[in-house]
């Protein structure tokens, strides 16, 4: 399969004007002589902190520190790959890109052989639409989705089918239409029979396409639709289609390529358990809802979700089996982000769809609106359950379980109101809880000693708060910086021979390195294409956008190459004298000279480099 030659992607580059392409998803203004600024689209704000270089082609967030090119903006906005970014910003531009390319596929690109599936499942969904809505055979599912309350209009957006009961049906009209037949075992629409032909799996279902993140349909959840001839009580209630090469149970999530747009102007996502109620939702109004296929969340839908948003409400059924589902997913999201959680429960045990039914859109959207409950009372309501709270053994525990809650809450405001409503509620002394919760907290800490980046995004990795920058930090980007500018600085480096004291500025140096022996001068935008890595595109956007005087000099190089070196040494001097402290407490006098002896030495080194 082609692969885009590297011309080409820096063609297309250069000739789009990121203001431009960013202009038609963000509202820039024009602000100083090169630059424009406006509302960041990947996180919520209300001043802007979205900046987007004219003359660099790069754009910058100073709220969230995500940042980079042309290509990096269109990847995160529409959820594309890196080379259908490329042919997107193409498409935008109306650059023309050669035939072979247009459906290139390299490695984790979409492979023809995945084409001709997503081919295979808009035929059959179109198939199995057409049966619900024009045929007699799909009459009485028809009726039954009007009947709750699904109309014409929301069948035909979601694509809604029926799969009537005919166990060669979908195979029949797939081969009647000539469809290569060698694709049809893979594609999870078919069951192999022990006579080895193939039957369909799915029937007398109604069919809901499942869409990837792009909106292609990668598979089917069928309900089964019981009528009086066909009542079969073994059938499960849903069936989805099997996992294939596109459709990953971990990673969909109903709905998420329609609502994308309006979660992130809305700042919010709904999270549902059920696609009944995603449409629920959706008819009310509610279009920044989306629901896991009836699993509990994994940490790459968690992520997907994070990349959007920072508020999240849980929306589950009202009854008991929805409550415990919500909390096991309150777990999990607490884990794996630092998402906002809120949780709506829904009363009388009803599922949304069914409080849709029963109250009415307004009544649902009044629901969401005034009945968010903070996480904590969510777990002082479920803790309580299934506790028989007159028995003070279960009441000490009930308190145990909330205070660890409580350790969740991060606002002390609010730890401060819940520890006095449990010290009212139970007649425990307030200082005993403050102590027991202090305990907790010690424990945590120390179970967390080394704590690993996990899902976060990874614009927070990055060392990039102005506040707690130190003097190192800011002299190494400030370097860096100059070095972006004039890749000729690079010659006295080499001969220093500096090491950046924090590694990933080294890392960053040395790919600025290659990067300088590979293509001779130094052009940002490309960069930001070849560093490949979301983390070190942020960095390198918040090194390119500091605010520092526009002309640097040969002094300020040395001053800066001199902190730089200095500061391993003193790191170093520092780390000597704690175990010099420590031996001579252990009285080893042995090591304690031997440490003396060093630290002298590097001091003098200190003074010699000053
Ligand atoms: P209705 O009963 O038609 O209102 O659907 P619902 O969306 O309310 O379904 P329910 O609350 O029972 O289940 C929630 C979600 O769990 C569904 O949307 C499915 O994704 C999933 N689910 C439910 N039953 C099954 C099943 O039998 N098999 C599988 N694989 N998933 C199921
Ligand atoms: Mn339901």
């Amino acid at each position: 399969m082609a692969k885009i030659p590297q011309q080409e992607i820096d063609d297309i580059r250069d000739k789009t004007n990121i203001v431009d392409v960013i202009g038609q998803y963000v509202q820039l203004k024009k602000s100083g002589s090169k630059n424009y600024s406006g509302l960041c689209p990947f996180h919520n704000e209300k001043t802007p902190s979205f900046s987007v270089a004219e003359d660099k082609q790069f754009y910058y967030c100073f709220g969230c520190g995500r940042g980079g090119n042309i290509f990096s903006f269109i990847q995160e906005i529409e959820g594309l790959s890196f080379v259908e970014s490329i042919l997107k910003v193409a498409e935008i531009e109306g650059i023309e890109v050669s035939e072979q390319y247009r459906n290139v596929s390299v490695e984790n690109e979409v492979s023809s052989k995945q084409q001709q599936l997503i081919q295979l499942y808009e035929k059959a969904a179109e198939v199995y639409h057409h049966m619900l809505v024009n045929t007699a055979l799909g009459e009485t599912a028809l009726d039954y989705l009007h009947k709750r309350g699904l109309s014409d209009q929301l069948i035909e957006e979601f694509n809604i089918g029926f799969a009537p009961n005919q166990r060669d049906f979908l195979f029949r009209v797939f081969q009647n239409e000539s469809l290569d037949s060698e694709i049809f075992p893979e594609s999870g629409l078919f069951v192999e029979r022990e006579n080895e032909e193939l039957a369909d799996r799915f029937y007398q279902r109604i069919m809901f396409p499942i869409r990837n993140f792009q909106g292609k349909t990668v598979g089917f959840s069928g309900r089964f639709f019981a009528t009086e001839d066909f009542n079969d009580q073994d059938q499960p209630k849903y069936l989805n289609s099997p996992e294939t090469e596109l459709f990953n149970k971990r990673e969909i999530l109903f709905n998420f390529d329609k609502a994308r747009s309006s979660i992130r102007k809305s700042g919010t996502v709904y999270l549902f358990e059920g696609f009944m109620d995603v449409l629920a939702a959706y008819r009310s109004g509610i279009t920044n809802g989306i629901a896991s296929m009836g699993t509990s969340l994994t940490n790459e839908q968690i992520t997907s979700i994070s990349r959007l948003t920072q508020e999240l409400v849980l929306c589950y059924d009202g009854d008991q089996a929805g409550i415990a589902a919500t909390d096991r997913a309150i777990g999990h999201l607490q884990e794996a982000s630092q998402l906002d959680l809120s949780v709506v429960s829904v009363p009388e045990k009803l599922d949304p769809d069914e409080y849709v039914k029963k109250y009415g859109p307004e009544g649902f959207v009044s629901l969401l609106e005034h009945g968010k409950e903070t996480v904590f009372l969510f777990k002082m309501r479920y803790r309580r359950m299934g506790k028989n709270m007159s028995n003070e053994k279960e009441q000490v525990e009930y308190v145990q379980e909330l205070l660890h809650d409580l350790l969740d809450v991060d606002s002390l405001i609010e730890q401060d109101r819940y520890l006095t409503q449990l010290s009212t509620e139970f007649q425990i002394s307030r200082e005993t809880l403050q102590q027991q919760l202090r305990d907790l907290k010690q424990q945590r800490r120390s179970k967390e000693k080394a704590p690993t980046p996990t899902a976060t995004t990874p614009a927070q990795e990055a060392p990039q708060s102005s506040v707690k920058k130190t003097k190192v930090q800011k002299a190494e980007e400030l370097l860096l910086y100059r070095l972006f500018n004039d890749e000729t600085l690079n010659q006295r480096l080499k001969q220093s021979q500096v090491t950046f004291f924090h590694e990933v500025y080294q890392e960053l140096y040395m790919l600025f390195d290659a990067y300088i022996e590979s293509e001779g001068e130094f052009v940002l935008a490309k960069f930001l294409d070849f560093l490949k890595d979301d983390r070190m595109r942020n960095i390198v956007s918040t090194i390119a956008s500091l605010k520092v005087p526009e002309e640097g000099s040969q002094q300020e190089i040395e001053d800066l190459l001199q902190v730089i070196q200095t500061s391993s040494l003193v790191e170093e001097i520092n780390d000597k004298k704690l175990k010099l402290q420590e031996a001579s407490q252990k009285g080893n006098q042995q090591v304690e000279l031997g440490l003396a002896t060093e630290i002298i030495n590097l001091t003098k080194e200190l003074k010699q480099a000053k």
